[in-house]
């Protein structure tokens, strides 16, 4: 076999284990009623992100009381960013660059022959009947009492472009239908799926698709399937500049597309370009369950995999989750990149995709210098609202003290930094995006840009000074009182509209000699002025 310098799903999990993210469950689980619900109550049950685990299933059932042999994992490739930036193999603050860097340096496959996905496979009459092929597999149902069947979650579809013969690589759904049939659906509106684009040419040559969907590879190249690259790249070759080094492919067994050779399992097949099934009702990112619609039918031509392969499951559907955490980490760069680098503006320092309930696509935070000018924060709202079709329902621009991830601290900079009918800008003809239509939905949807950036400076912050509130948190430890978890902001800080006279009163008045402050303004009792008249505190200079 051929070298390679990224660890496969195997030694990810085994890393997994020694970080101690991982807990494996050896009692039974039915993969049809218990395995999502119980890890989603890592998302729903107060636990924080940095404490979320993978779950590793070594005995599963079904709700007809049959086995299975391989292994599931659900949340081993990102339930929370230190697992997706082990299977990166860098630190958490390098995630950014070393998809900037992967995108700008691409490296081409390997073409190796004896693959470790070939080491069974299974064609024909194996894939037929009720405990073959797919049916064979521990495929959980993620939604249990709204899905309609169990559903691949963490999977890579590979289609090639008829034309160019580029190949794409994607994650879309893929729910089972039969022991050697699956539904597809990859998304049809502007800037939906690749695959789809792909299909629409397959169906111009009258000639089905092939498709090979690859469940559990080396995590490197699973972060590139939900990633959203440009058309026409073919996400191995930034999967090579993510790792720096070529990743291992191999040709598939039925069908001419090639895979990534560590692949825990690749169903490959064809997908009808002349008929469509009925697909979903299945629970979705945006949070609601999507409901029946007509969608791709895949006939399988093998199933090919790694003896021990272990099946990855993604959790989705309400955010967070393994799947809004896995787009997160790769979108946010690809959105700072393209204001900074491709934009050329100054003073953005970052890009947030709101996560909770929303989803990363309806409200983004384009966080800003203090000193940025107000023609650079508007280049920054609208080369947001451009880059992606469906993203940036709302997006909301802020200074660097207000942390995009506290929805009180972006609401007081709305309230106190924003005159809604100077700072606001309504955009029309946008992408719906994703999620369910109401009646009320026109064909296109509207976007508001919001700049809730000072505008001018402003008083102090009003809470202590952080060396009081420093020295208080230690008299707070010293007395025993419950443990503290400090909300940002915890102290005060300065604004822009403050004096060395004013900073002097406060040091005055905290050190006792408040008396002093009081001696220095009877000097200024004047009959010149009205009570509420300011007084700039320079005046007295
Ligand atoms: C868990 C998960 C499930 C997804 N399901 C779908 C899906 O069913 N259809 C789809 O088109 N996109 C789906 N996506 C989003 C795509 O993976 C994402 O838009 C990606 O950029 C598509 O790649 P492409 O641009 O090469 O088509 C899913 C993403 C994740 C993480």
């Amino acid at each position: 076999m051929s070298q390679r310098n990224y660890p496969d799903l195997h030694e990810h999990i085994k890393e997994l284990r020694a970080a101690n993210l991982l807990i494996e469950i050896n009692d039974p689980i039915n993969k049809d009623t218990e395995m999502h619900p119980l890890v989603r109550w890592q998302f729903r049950g107060g636990i924080a992100e940095a404490d979320r685990k993978a779950f590793l299933f070594t005995n599963i059932i079904d709700s007809l009381g049959r086995k299975y042999d391989l292994p599931v994992v659900v949340g081993a490739l990102a339930t929370n960013p230190e697992i997706y930036r082990i299977g990166l193999g860098c630190e958490l603050d390098e995630v950014g660059e070393t998809w900037g860097r992967a995108i700008s340096n691409p490296v081409k496959p390997c073409l190796i022959k004896d693959a470790p996905c070939h080491e069974i496979i299974s064609t024909g009459n194996d894939l037929v009947g009720v405990g073959c092929g797919l049916d064979a597999l521990p495929i959980p149902i993620s939604t249990p009492g709204f899905d309609c069947a169990p559903y691949l979650t963490a999977t890579n579809c590979i289609t090639k472009d008829p034309i160019t013969g580029i190949q794409n690589m994607g994650t879309y759904r893929a729910g089972l239908k039969a022991s050697d049939r699956l539904a597809v659906r990859m998304v049809v509106r502007p800037g939906g799926a690749e695959g789809y684009v792909h299909w629409k040419k397959w169906k111009e040559r009258k000639k089905p698709m092939p498709c090979a969907i690859v469940v559990g590879c080396p995590p490197a190249v699973n972060f590139m399937s939900p990633q959203k690259l440009q058309m026409g790249i073919d996400e191995i070759d930034i999967a090579g500049g993510l790792v720096g080094g070529p990743i291992n492919i191999t040709k598939c067994k039925t069908i001419d597309l090639n895979v990534p050779a560590e692949s825990e399992l690749v169903v490959e097949g064809l997908i009808s370009t002349e008929y469509v099934e009925p697909e979903a009702p299945f629970g979705e990112s945006a949070g609601y369950v999507a409901l029946e619609s007509y969608n791709m039918t895949m006939q399988v031509t093998a199933i090919t995999r790694r003896r021990n392969a272990v099946i990855p499951s993604i959790i989705s559907q309400v955010t967070p989750s393994e799947s809004s955490v896995i787009k997160r980490l790769a979108y946010e760069p690809l959105f700072l990149n393209h204001l900074k680098n491709n934009l050329g503006i100054n003073g953005v320092i970052k890009v947030s995709l709101h996560e909770p309930l929303t989803n990363l696509r309806k409200i983004v935070f384009v966080q800003m210098e203090r000193e940025a000018p107000s023609t650079e924060i508007w280049r920054a709202l609208y080369g947001c609202a451009a880059l992606q079709s469906g993203v940036g329902k709302f997006i909301i621009a802020i200074n660097d003290d207000i942390d995009p991830e506290n929805g009180d601290a972006v609401f007081w900079a709305m309230g106190y930094r924003c005159n809604p009918a100077i700072d606001c800008h309504i955009l029309d003809n946008r992408s719906h995006g994703q999620g369910p239509r109401v009646p009320r939905s026109v064909s296109e949807d509207s976007a508001l840009l919001i700049d809730a950036t000072m505008k001018g400076p402003l008083p102090p912050l009003a809470l202590p000074k952080k060396e009081y509130m420093e020295n208080a948190l230690g008299l707070w430890e010293r007395l025993g009182l419950p443990s503290l978890k400090p909300e940002s902001p915890w102290h005060g800080y300065t604004l822009g509209d403050w004096s060395d006279n004013w900073d002097q009163a406060a040091k005055r008045a905290a050190d006792g000699h408040y008396l002093k402050n009081g001696e220095i303004t009877k000097q200024r009792i004047t009959t010149n002025s009205l009570p509420e008249t300011p007084i700039r505190s320079d005046e007295s200079d």
